[in-house]
């Protein structure tokens, strides 16, 4: 899908709108739930476009998911462009946000300016997402300024994997929700378009949602966040044996292609594909 078969789109032509950043803050006024998910193919964004979901976020879970690694630490912003122009080329108006992975924004503005830039011009993402709360502010003021709309992250920040000495619930004393509370009121001032909330007390993440304008995002957060994402691979079962606590299983993918693959041995091996129906 090219930029310029996007590009010649126009309202009314009879398919559906693009979603836009503004879009979703309309969606939080209106209580319309937003529904993101996460790709890093061709083939699994134009299903998700199909499906109708809201936004595709080329998260850096692509390590884990996509690349075999323990953590999203390891993954570099070119492992995440290779993914993301894949995704951009299977969509056409769903809003596609990529992750800045870890160590291509922490060192401040400047850095983070470079990272986003090349996520944009040379990946195609609309906006950008960056981990962490009040030592972001200044990061995320200086990219929205310059153009590029961002997305916050705020408790099991996953970069931070080390920090907190493994993949933990964060917000549950008092003290953490508060600063997670104001954290998010901090993204929001500095011009993030909305935030996701990662793994907290859902009493807690309805507290962050209903005092911000921008929407919050969950996973892991319970229902009264404004919208909600999920992993692709822990939505449809890629990996059977793999079943985390915050994900609902909506199909079993992994273990469709692993009959599917048993059943194509089989044939091989017995001599029954290909058929004549298979060749010329
Ligand atoms: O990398 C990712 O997939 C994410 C989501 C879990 C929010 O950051």
């Amino acid at each position: 899908m090219s930029e310029q078969g996007v590009k010649g789109r126009r309202e009314g032509d009879g398919r559906p709108p693009r979603v836009t950043v503004p879009g979703l803050r309309q969606r939080k006024q209106r209580g319309q739930k937003i529904v993101m998910v996460t790709a890093y193919d061709t083939p699994s964004a134009l299903l998700a476009e199909r499906a109708g979901v809201d936004s595709i976020l080329v998260g850096d879970s692509v390590g884990t998911t996509m690349l075999g690694y323990d953590t999203t630490v390891p993954v570099t912003l070119e492992e995440i462009l290779h993914h993301l122009r894949a995704v951009r080329r299977g969509v056409q108006r769903t809003l596609l946000i990529a992750d800045l992975p870890f160590g291509t924004y922490q060192d401040g503005p400047s850095q983070a300016l470079h990272s986003a830039f090349r996520l944009m011009k040379e990946g195609g993402a609309h906006a950008v997402k960056v981990e962490g709360g009040a030592a972001r502010v200044e990061t995320v003021s200086k990219l929205t300024a310059a153009g590029i709309p961002v997305m916050g992250h705020l408790g099991l920040t996953p970069q931070s994997v080390y920090l907190f000495g493994g993949h933990r619930t964060q917000g549950k004393s008092a003290e953490d929700a508060q600063q997670m509370l104001e954290d998010a009121q901090a993204l929001e001032a500095a011009g993030a378009f909305g935030v996701v909330l990662e793994t907290i007390p859902a009493a807690l993440a309805a507290q962050i949602s209903q005092a911000l304008a921008i929407p919050t995002i969950g996973i892991g957060a319970g229902l009264d966040c404004d919208g909600q994402v999920q992993v692709w691979h822990d939505l449809l079962g890629l990996y059977p044996e793999q079943m985390f606590h915050h994900a609902k299983r909506y199909a079993e993918i992994g273990v469709l292609i692993e009959n599917a693959l048993r059943e194509y041995s089989e044939e091989v091996r017995q001599s029954r594909f290909p058929t004549k129906e298979h060749s010329l």
